[in-house]
């Protein structure tokens, strides 16, 4: 079992890939994709993705071990093992339009794998997708009889963007979940192999399929459910001078609490959180469980608070108007180091202010390009400078919407002395040194904190 196929060359399929091709040298990985212009990225000197770390990994793997082609039927019937980590977003459309998860790019891979293969092989679902997919995965796999056997394994991937290297590298733990009869037993097996190549047994977790699935939904929803909820209580802080950093770090020396994700800011994005957890609530609803699914949706509802929050804020402290006011928005990946921008919390409050008549002028070190896409509606009224003081020039208001460590260690002296006065500083991820922009002249908001205003 020795030629492993992915299917889907994204965010995850790619990086997941290529750290398998690193570390398994014995171990022939090929990845296709649809999307003809992604593959020729991978193949390329500009990598289709921004992941620290990521190019050394593939130039030293690229056509060794590691290939990437469009030909997805043949490399199907060449391949052991297959890993489906195709892209599964909100459905849009129908039943369960804005909750449930889109399944048709997985089902047509199902569909292919089954036209293609005339021997045994694994298939990986390596996507995050509804508890009991794999049911549904083995039912298509199983709708012929051509002699061959398909065991379907789950093995959802927990990496993050912006730390997807490092995390593939030395993961919390690896969860691979699989029948209990012999025939899933051994696949488990096949897939435990691989990752003991540079993952300690302890940290290999395999548990039944559904556990599985769902965990990957759970995990989702916890981390978002403390973004959420560190975010409800800034608006709380804002409402009663305490500052939500100060409760962050009070809370967070709690052993039983933690400290990890307890920043307060203009909420969480990404493709993933949103949609896995909308996901998770239509389950519930699906199994009758509505107080359940209530509960989760809360989450949700939250994010948008806090996002909404925001440009009230900014709106409100300038004067309730931005009509035509140059607004700098310094981020509009939803996370740092990344290009990423997925359900990024910047298209919102982008909006919301484009709404408002605000003239917005966007920069962030690598996520320009999405960023026209994302608000194309909008185009007339958006100015894209990549550099942040050439940005700032006779602006009203700067507005950091990612967490970027370029940005905090910026002049905001000399950006100050270029800008129309009062100005703003509206801090939407709590980088800065608030004081010291007091101190220049700036009218400080800060999420969660007591706003520092000369006004
Ligand atoms: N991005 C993350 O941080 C992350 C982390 C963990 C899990 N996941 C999950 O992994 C899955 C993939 O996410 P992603 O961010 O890599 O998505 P992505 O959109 O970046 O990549 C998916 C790729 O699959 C390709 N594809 C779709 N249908 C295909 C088909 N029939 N044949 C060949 N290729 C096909 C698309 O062209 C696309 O390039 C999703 O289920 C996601 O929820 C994502």
């Amino acid at each position: 079992m020795k030629n492993i196929l992915c299917i889907g060359a994204g965010y995850v399929g790619g990086p997941t890939m290529a750290m398998i091709a690193k570390k398994c040298p014995e171990y022939t990985i090929t990845v296709v994709d649809i999307n003809e212009d992604r593959i020729q990225k991978w193949q390329s000197d500009t990598l289709p993705i921004y992941e620290p770390d990521l190019k050394p990994i593939v130039e030293e793997t690229l056509n060794k071990n590691l290939f990437f082609s469009t030909d997805v039927s043949g490399n199907i019937s060449k391949a052991d093992i297959i890993f489906v980590s195709v892209n599964t977003p909100t459905k849009t459309f129908g039943i369960g339009a804005g909750k449930a998860a889109d399944l048709q790019y997985w089902e047509k891979t199902a569909r292919q794998i089954l036209t293609h293969s005339n021997s045994n092989k694994i298939v990986v679902e390596k996507s995050t997708l509804p508890v009991r997919t794999a049911e549904a995965m083995e039912r298509i796999l199983n709708s012929h009889d051509k002699g061959v056997h398909f065991e379907v394994l789950s093995n959802p991937e927990f990496l993050a963007e912006g730390t997807a290297i490092r995390d593939l590298m030395n993961p919390d733990r690896v969860l691979i979940g699989g029948h209990n009869s012999k025939s899933g037993q051994e696949a488990v097996s096949e897939l435990v192999k691989i990752y003991a190549h540079w993952v300690s047994p302890e940290k290999i977790l395999t548990t039944n399929l559904w556990s599985s699935e769902l965990s990957k939904l759970v995990a989702n929803a916890f981390l978002s459910q403390r973004i959420s909820s560190i975010n409800a209580i800034s608006a709380l802080c804002e409402a009663t001078e305490a500052d939500v950093e100060e409760v962050s770090k009070a809370i967070g020396t709690d052993s039983r609490i933690g400290s990890k994700f307890l920043n307060a800011s203009i909420g969480f994005g990404g493709s993933c959180f949103q949609k896995d957890i909308l996901n998770m609530v239509y389950l519930c609803e699906y199994y009758g469980l509505s107080e359940v699914a209530n509960y989760w949706e809360q989450v949700v509802f939250m994010n948008n608070y806090q996002k909404q929050r925001f440009v009230t804020r900014m709106i409100k402290s300038m004067f309730n108007t931005v009509v035509d006011k140059k607004i700098v928005i310094l981020g509009f990946a939803f996370k740092a180091n990344t290009g990423d921008t997925r359900e990024s919390p910047a298209i919102d409050i982008c909006k919301q202010l484009l709404e408002e008549r605000a003239s917005l002028t966007i920069s962030d070190p690598k996520a320009v390009k999405n960023a026209k896409k994302d608000l194309e509606q909008f185009i007339d009224q958006i100015e894209f400078e990549l550099d942040p003081y050439t940005a700032a020039t006779n602006a009203h208001a700067l507005a950091i919407l990612t967490e970027w460590e370029e940005y905090k260690s910026l002049d905001y002296k000399k950006i100050f002395d270029t800008m129309i006065k009062p100005a703003f500083i509206f801090d939407g991820r709590n980088i800065l040194d608030h004081q010291k922009l007091f101190d220049i002249g700036y009218n400080v908001y800060a999420v969660g904190k007591p706003e520092l205003s000369h006004l």
